[in-house]
């Protein structure tokens, strides 16, 4: 498993062997629970300070092996800076910083929740947790050789002394689920495409069955019917069959208007007849990653029975060159009954999205919909990849989005629609077609889809820089970052849910 933190909680008071973490601010000052536990031996911190080697800078770590006058073998202290000034995901990183410095230990590893203002509350100790876990995650399935100085996933029972272990063990029970809802995404993301193409990933979709929630798998005939003549062309190209999942999760009042989600599963990329080049083109594997994300997400939802009616739908295709491939100056009809000539083939994400959205819209009249889309290289420019690329047609959400970033560190930043922009889209040929000119790719990617919502609530996420090969952080060191399952998550528990 990839995934083999085991966390449990215990009093402050609870004696410790093997491995110690505790933390300190950025005057070196520990908090009375550490100083308790450590007794005589917190003076060793003392004598760090001393020389100057250690400031406990936030995220910085020192390292101290058999630690005098503890039955620890290793004590771990991890600055955590600012203490005041601590945010909610600074305590993810710190339990990301604490994790990075941990090996897979038989003995145990103890950290104590505790700070120099105080014992961390509930939340802050299970963030913690959870930044242990999300730092801990690799992705080793198709490793069969361990490589010297490669270091395997940690394999590990951590526990963590609290002040109050319920409350600590309630606020982990939530959160553990939605570390789970962003590790699957990560697993999707990294997985090959021979293995994971469209019904492969269906299937994995349906397994959410066993959480209560409803799953549809539309196959292409069923597309067929519903006249989803964009998302289909993108498929046609493939041996693999195009497939559309409808996931449902009604946690919410009977009746009550769902929030929706809608993610790109392009599950290689190739760009079809407008063929990408060679170098990277092994990262197309990653263009599900939204797709990626709305399975996590409602996974998170489910798991944690989420007071909330929310449906996730995806559309799973395979961009591939072929015989049967569409090409560019084809015109396909969308199920909306929109014309769209196909100008260049790469830009398939938009026509997989633009009937999903649809579909989406008028079969569920939701209050809001959410896209996750890695969708332009244009993003990457504009935003690097330290924020996704938002648009939206409703300021409300956008703001609520703009919040919850800050708030989950899964940052968002607004980007302009306008008409102006939506002028580059309209086609000589048919309704509209599939590209812009060369500047601003992002923005008219977004007006692409905004003529398929209508009048719903709407954002898109352009998560081409943030869904993968982002540089590896705190709280992961894996090639996909499962972004967006927080985000959303936190979106819907602090504004949608009864
Ligand atoms: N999947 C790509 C976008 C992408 C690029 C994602 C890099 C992640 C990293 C998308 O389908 C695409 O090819 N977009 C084109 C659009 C263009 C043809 C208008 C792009 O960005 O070049
Ligand atoms: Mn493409
Ligand atoms: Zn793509």
């Amino acid at each position: 498993m990839s995934d083999a933190v085991k966390v449990g909680f215990v009093p402050f008071s609870t004696a410790r062997r093997g491995i110690l973490v505790i933390f300190c601010d950025d005057g070196l000052k520990l908090g009375a629970a550490t100083r308790k536990a450590l007794g005589r031996a917190a003076n060793l911190v003392g004598r760090v300070a001393a020389t100057g080697q250690f400031k406990g800078k936030s995220g910085s770590t020192l390292d101290i092996l058999a630690p005098e006058g503890l039955k620890a073998s290793r004590l771990i202290v991890v600055g955590a800076g600012k203490v005041a000034a601590m945010k909610e995901d600074d305590f993810l990183k710190l339990g990301g910083a604490a994790a990075g410095k941990l090996r897979s230990s038989k003995d145990g590893i103890t950290i104590i929740a505790d700070l120099p203002d105080g014992a961390m509350k509930p939340d802050q100790a299970a963030a913690v947790a959870s930044g242990v876990r999300l730092r801990a995650y690799k992705f080793e399935r198709y490793k069969t050789k361990k490589k010297d100085g490669e270091d395997p996933a940690l394999r590990a029972e951590i526990s963590f002394a609290v002040g109050d272990v319920d409350a600590a063990r309630k606020a982990f029970a939530r959160q553990a689920r939605i570390v789970d809802g962003v590790i699957m995404a990560r697993e999707l993301v990294n997985e090959p495409p021979n293995v994971l193409y469209p019904e492969e990933f269906a299937r994995r979709a349906s397994k959410l069955r066993k959480l209560g929630v409803d799953v549809e798998v539309l196959d292409v005939n069923a597309m067929k019917k519903l006249g989803m003549g964009a998302i289909l062309g993108v498929a046609q190209g493939s041996a693999r069959p195009g497939r559309t999942v409808i996931m449902r999760w009604n946690g919410g009042k009977r009746g009550d208007q769902p929030v929706a989600f809608v993610g790109k599963g392009v599950c290689f990329d190739t760009g079809g007849i407008s063929i990408k080049p060679a170098g990277s083109m092994e990262d197309m594997k990653g263009d599900m990653g939204g797709a990626a994300c709305v399975v996590g997400l409602m996974h998170a939802l489910a798991a944690r029975k989420a007071k909330v009616n929310a449906v996730g739908a995806i559309g799973l295709v395979e961009n591939m060159p072929d015989g049967n491939a569409q090409r560019p100056g084809d015109i396909v009809t969308s199920m909306s009954g929109q014309t769209i000539e196909i100008i260049n083939t790469d830009a398939e994400g938009r026509l997989v999205l633009a009937d999903v959205l649809w579909y989406v819209a008028k079969k569920f009249n939701p209050k809001f919909m959410v896209d996750l889309a890695t969708l332009t290289g244009a993003i990457l420019v504009a935003l690097g990849t330290e924020y996704a690329g938002l648009f939206s047609n409703n300021d409300e959400l956008a703001e609520r989005l703009s919040k919850v970033g800050l708030a989950t560190g899964e940052r968002v930043w607004r980007m302009p629609l306008g008409p102006e922009y939506d002028k580059q889209i309209d086609s000589q040929f048919a309704d509209m077609k599939n590209t812009g000119n060369r500047h601003g790719g992002s923005i008219t990617a977004a007006q692409f889809l905004q003529r398929f919502v209508d009048d719903t609530p709407w954002a898109h996420l352009d998560i081409a820089g943030t869904a993968m090969g982002a540089p590896k952080s705190d709280i992961n060191q894996s090639w996909s970052s499962g972004y967006g399952v927080r985000l959303l998550e936190r979106l819907v528990a602090d504004y949608y849910e009864a």
